[in-house]
């Protein structure tokens, strides 16, 4: 198969997610098969501003890295073309708009399209890229499910596994030790793998931060189980659950051109459960094992179809898009719909529902 020939960029942004080398190896085999040349673009948009960090992706580059957790193009979450983060003369930091310069490498490289992989920030990158002149095709990515006009995002999927898995693997000390588990889960500001992992994995509270929670609410459902005999109670926290009337609990100082790191709520939530209801209670961050491995059939399947629709609609000249899931089908859809607004569990939807009909306590 041969069509016009082009020379294409691909780039990761953004944290890390399973599927990732998924989307490399599709969109690289797609473009290779009509004769396009494929150029990877390391640590995000660096390799734009610094040549030492371009590869070619040829049939070799790409072979059996579809299984790999990561990504072989590396990636930051830092280093945003348009605020790019630089020491100031005092030693302060302060930030560049650098994106002309990313622009003029783009075009000195021949390149014709650039195939952007990452979550809302990197789409919203692309989109002022978009506005710029460069012709970018987006795939969203993210474990936290929280990109727009899309089904899914990659890598959410898998996200949703391990954490069920580790739900499913706390019960039976809890059970056996007759202790409350508070287990926070990634997702930011949205609920997306504490909803689907707490239904899947059998948890009795899920905490979200969509639904601030009364840390009353929470204690009544533990002692509920434990008035019926259940001495030991299952707590998923979003890492974004904030109590009613409360703050995000986030961990240091937020640093100039990157998103405040948020964590330590289950351990809030514990110490607020034992001191109310004098059960032992434990908590953990499961952290970043939710991005790590291999991708699971589904987001190994969705990696593959939205990098080879991503080369179609290079193809297709269909810029300023993003690829989409619009169950059965990828689409197209545009970036600017994708970015126009964070994508947080619908309280009005089943799967929220079905958490309540099960008898689970969402803390409200
Ligand atoms: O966006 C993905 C994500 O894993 C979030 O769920 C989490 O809040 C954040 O990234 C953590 O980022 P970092 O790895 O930079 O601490």
């Amino acid at each position: 198969m041969t069509t016009k020939h082009r020379r294409i960029a691909i780039n990761t942004g953004g944290g890390d997610a399973p599927g990732l080398n998924a989307v490399i190896r599709a969109a690289t085999l797609a473009a290779l098969r009509r004769g396009w040349d494929v150029i990877g673009i390391q640590r995000g948009y660096q390799g734009l501003l610094d040549d030492r960090y371009l590869m070619t992706l040829d049939r070799d580059a790409v072979r059996g890295i579809g299984h790999l957790g990561g990504t072989i193009l590396g990636t930051v979450n830092r280093g945003h073309p348009f605020e790019y983060p630089t020491e100031a003369a005092d030693g302060s930091i302060t930030t560049v708009d650098r994106s002309d310069e990313v622009i003029e490498s783009f075009r000195r490289l021949g390149l014709d399209a650039l195939i952007a992989i990452g979550g809302d920030g990197s789409m919203r990158i692309a989109q002022r890229f978009f506005e710029k002149g460069l012709p970018i095709v987006g795939v969203p990515k993210t474990i936290d499910n929280d990109v727009c006009a899309t089904d899914v995002t990659f890598g959410f999927d898998t996200a949703v596994s391990v954490a069920t898995d580790a739900i499913d693997r706390l019960h039976s000390t809890a059970e056996s030790h007759q202790r409350v588990f508070c287990v926070e889960l990634m997702g930011r500001y949205v609920g997306w793998i504490a909803l689907h992992a707490g239904i899947a994995g059998g948890a009795d509270v899920i905490l979200l931060p969509e639904i601030p929670f009364d840390i009353e609410s929470v204690c009544r459902k533990v002692m509920e189980r434990e008035a019926a005999g259940r001495h030991f109670s299952i707590v998923v926290v979003a890492e974004g659950a904030t109590p009613a009337g409360g703050q995000l609990v986030t961990l240091g100082e937020k640093e100039v051109g990157r998103e405040i790191r948020l964590g330590g709520i289950a351990e809030q939530v514990a110490e607020a459960i034992a001191a109310r209801t004098g059960k032992e209670t434990r908590s953990l961050v499961l952290g970043h094992l939710q991005r790590g491995g291999r991708p699971s059939p589904r987001d190994g399947l969705i990696s593959a179809r939205f990098g080879a629709a991503a080369v179609r609609a290079v193809e297709a000249g269909d810029f300023g898009s993003m690829v989409a899931l619009d169950v059965p089908d990828v689409v197209t859809v545009p970036i600017a719909d994708a970015i126009s607004k964070m994508k947080s569990v619908p309280l009005d939807g089943d799967t929220l529902q079905t958490a309540r009909d099960l008898g689970l306590c969402l803390g409200d």
